[in-house]
């Protein structure tokens, strides 16, 4: 899709995602935040997203994690939902006609498995659906009691998606954790699977408190952040994920505009993912598609490919 810019120029918004999977735009619904896409539409037509990407499914239904498993914070959300889905044989009869229903939108879906044999089993059943334009693995959510063990040690995760890549020809993002002192290895372990992108990044870790109960504000203690607080960390996670990696990177973590989008496509993502700006204005994804081109067109580019990675290190 190209937008108009004020000056009225014309700007192409397209990006490579690598596998021959090329987004109209870069702004993507990051998982977990649109429910499967139909939760969209009596706002606007999804259409008009780079893609959209469903929330995790499991091989069996999900009742998540008891409540409370939200608490605001300044500048953001806890969440600890636990992966509350399902199960993919629902999820396949139901769930993903209708995502496919939704128009000419790049469907991305997202899965979580106990190991890897149970990530390659889903990942092979997703990847057989022709309207799935890509599997986004889950190795890093931090509300499942063994969400974090893969995407904190390298072998594990190139163990994880090195079992999906032999299942699947379709394109394969691996969402990554923040929660590491340093993600490089982690990214590189990725790439060494086979994953032809990179997702950069899922929630931080988090608690609060009531403190006149003396009770943490979440049911399970603590949670994953998410929103505003924490775009400045994955923001340099993503930059030196793009430096370590040949792989494309996608940004996720506290886009609330485009100014904030075209900060990670600035270090190098090629797209990015929103999602609990979405919550607070369910209209924020096309208003940021729409300026997003405003703001190339005023910085002269009529090519998001040539602005992807201009950034001037130090
Ligand atoms: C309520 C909620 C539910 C989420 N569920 C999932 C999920 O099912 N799978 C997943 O990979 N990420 C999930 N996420 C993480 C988001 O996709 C995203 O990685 C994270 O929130 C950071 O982006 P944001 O700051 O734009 O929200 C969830 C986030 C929130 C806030």
């Amino acid at each position: 899709m190209s937008a108009q810019g004020s000056a009225g120029t014309a700007v192409d918004l397209r990006t490579d995602l690598g596998r021959g999977l090329v987004l109209r735009n870069p702004i993507v619904a990051a998982s977990g935040c649109c429910g499967y896409g139909t939760e969209l539409t009596p706002f606007y037509s999804p259409e008009v997203l780079g893609a959209i990407v469903g929330k995790t499914i499991t091989r069996a239904p999900r009742e998540g994690n008891p409540s409370p498993r939200m608490a605001e914070t300044p500048a953001g959300m806890l969440n600890s939902i636990g992966l509350q889905n399902p199960g993919i044989e629902r999820y396949l009869e139901r769930l993903l006609p209708d995502m496919q229903a939704l128009g000419e939108v790049p469907v991305v879906a997202n899965v979580a498995g106990e190991d890897a044999a149970d990530f390659a089993a889903l990942t092979e059943r997703v990847g057989e659906v022709p309207g799935v334009a890509a599997v986004e693995l889950n190795i890093s959510c931090p509300n499942v009691s063994h969400g974090l063990d893969f995407a904190r040690v390298p072998e594990r995760t190139t163990e994880v998606v090195r079992a999906c890549r032999e299942r699947t020809d379709k394109p394969l993002w691996a969402k990554l954790s923040p929660n590491v002192a340093d993600l490089r290895p982690i990214a590189e372990a990725a790439q060494a699977g086979g994953a032809d992108a990179i997702t950069v990044s899922n929630t931080l870790l988090g608690m609060a408190v009531d403190w006149r109960a003396r009770r943490p504000k979440l049911a399970r203690g603590f949670g994953g952040l998410s929103g505003p607080a924490i775009r400045p960390v994955v923001l340099l996670h993503a930059r030196r994920c793009v430096e370590a990696v040949d792989i494309p990177v996608l940004g996720c973590g506290g886009v609330r505009t485009a100014e904030d989008a075209l900060e990670y496509l600035c270090v190098g993502c090629k797209a990015v993912q929103v999602g609990t700006a979405g919550f607070q204005d369910p209209l924020r994804l096309p208003t940021i598609v729409e300026r997003l081109g405003r703001l190339l067109a005023e910085l002269g580019c009529s090519r998001l490919a040539d602005y992807v990675g201009s950034y001037r290190a130090p």
